[in-house]
């Protein structure tokens, strides 16, 4: 693995990960017809108290790797390393002590939050189940604490989900997060489902509290805007793997892989001179199914720089092009000295095969028991 983090800064390293959903058919015997190669190979490391962005199109993988780090969805292949502990293989109790460091963040506070429980019995949930919650005085004051870190009145206890705004259900799911204790927080397009007005509220408190308790924080975003100002480091994924990861600066004023310049070309400008001489990209087509990756490079459908020979044969790896800066392109360095320019791309139509199960759009559900 070619990783560009010192080891003992590491807290989470993801060893060449993959997850593969079989995709069942027959009515009397389950027969295995193929696969969704959802995350196909993924390969980072995390430091400690660093916020990595994760970002990539809606179906491109990105979910399942956070369920994988954290064990809620079984791993096909590879390695998750969580302080220095590889959690793949661990089971009952030493799988519930590795959890309760781990802990997620979901898109949907609504639907991760049980409506029958009130926020005081979602709160102390977790700590119950790790021992956390043994003397009643100590909870009351864990609570408080916890409700004023995110921002929440102390009569928020009593109260039940459906009486919160969007914010402030986020603000709940982000404290059961915090009531354990946790060293890594994943989460998981945390304000994607918030009004944009309370979005930067929610992005700040996440900020605060990184730098109050020094957490490490993977954040997952579909938008490449979300993530610029609070990550440190980003990677970007498509169809299962990473094609790019840099620190968040670099990313942004030198993209190297086609695909991350096309998706920050889509992201507005607010100086008008910019915006109007700016290059857009637009990708031709929609992203192929998980269930049938283009050979090769799997960007190779879509991409403007396309080339005759390796793209549609070789699959790329992610390789150091500049200190820190990881690309999983053939050209990176034509792309980067101009020596190869873009082109059109005519979109292929992509076919509602039958190894395409209609699985998308899976809830981000994830109830508290789930992640104890
Ligand atoms: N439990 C599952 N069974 C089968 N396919 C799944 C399951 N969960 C996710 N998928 C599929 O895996 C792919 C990646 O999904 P996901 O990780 O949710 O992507 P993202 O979070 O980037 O939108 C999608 O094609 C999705 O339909
Ligand atoms: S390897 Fe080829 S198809 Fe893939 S991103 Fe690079 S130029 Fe495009
Ligand atoms: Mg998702």
């Amino acid at each position: 693995m070619t990783q560009t983090v010192p080891p003992q800064d590491v807290l989470l390293e993801v060893d060449d990960l993959k997850v593969h959903f079989p995709i069942k058919r027959g009515i009397v015997v389950d027969r295995t017809v193929g696969h969704v190669f959802a995350v196909d190979g993924v390969d980072l490391a995390i430091r400690r108290g660093e916020t990595y962005g994760l970002v990539g199109e809606s179906g491109c993988g990105k979910s399942t790797l956070g369920r994988a780090i954290l064990r809620l969805t079984e791993l096909t292949d590879g390695k998750v390393v969580f302080d220095g502990t590889d959690v793949a293989g661990l089971k009952g109790e030493e799988l519930r002590k590795a959890r309760r460091r781990m802990q997620m963040v979901f898109q949907d506070p609504m639907s991760s939050l049980d409506p029958r429980q009130s926020v005081e019995s979602i709160l102390t949930e977790g700590m119950k189940a790790h021992g956390l919650a043994k003397d009643k005085e100590a909870t009351a004051k864990r609570l408080r604490e916890l409700l004023a870190a995110v921002g929440l009145p102390e009569s928020s206890l009593r109260k039940y989900p459906h009486e919160f705004s969007g914010g402030q259900r986020q603000r709940i799911g982000i404290a059961r997060a915090l009531a354990v204790e946790p060293d890594l927080i994943v989460a998981d397009e945390p304000v994607s489902a918030l009004d944009v007005s309370v979005q930067a509220q929610v992005v700040n408190l996440l900020e605060d509290l990184q730098e109050k308790l020094g957490l490490t924080y993977l954040v997952i975003a579909h938008d490449l805007a979300v993530v610029r100002h609070i990550s440190d480091r980003i990677g970007v994924m498509y169809l299962g793997s990473l094609v790019e990861e840099a620190d968040a600066d670099t990313l942004y004023e030198n993209p190297l892989h086609p695909y991350t310049r096309a998706l920050l070309s889509a992201i507005p400008v607010p100086d008008p001179t910019v915006e109007d001489s700016r290059e857009q990209i637009l990708l031709a087509g929609d992203l192929p199914s998980p269930a049938r990756p283009p050979s090769g490079c799997r960007f190779h459908t879509r991409c403007p720089w396309k080339q005759q020979s390796l793209c549609d044969t070789d699959r790329p790896q992610l390789r150091e092009i500049g200190t820190g800066h990881r690309v999983a392109c053939h050209y990176a360095e034509d792309i980067r000295d101009g020596r190869i320019k873009p082109h059109e791309v005519k979109a292929e139509l992509v076919e509602a095969g039958e190894l395409n199960p209609d699985v998308g759009g899976l809830p981000d559900v994830g109830s508290a028991a789930e992640i104890l």
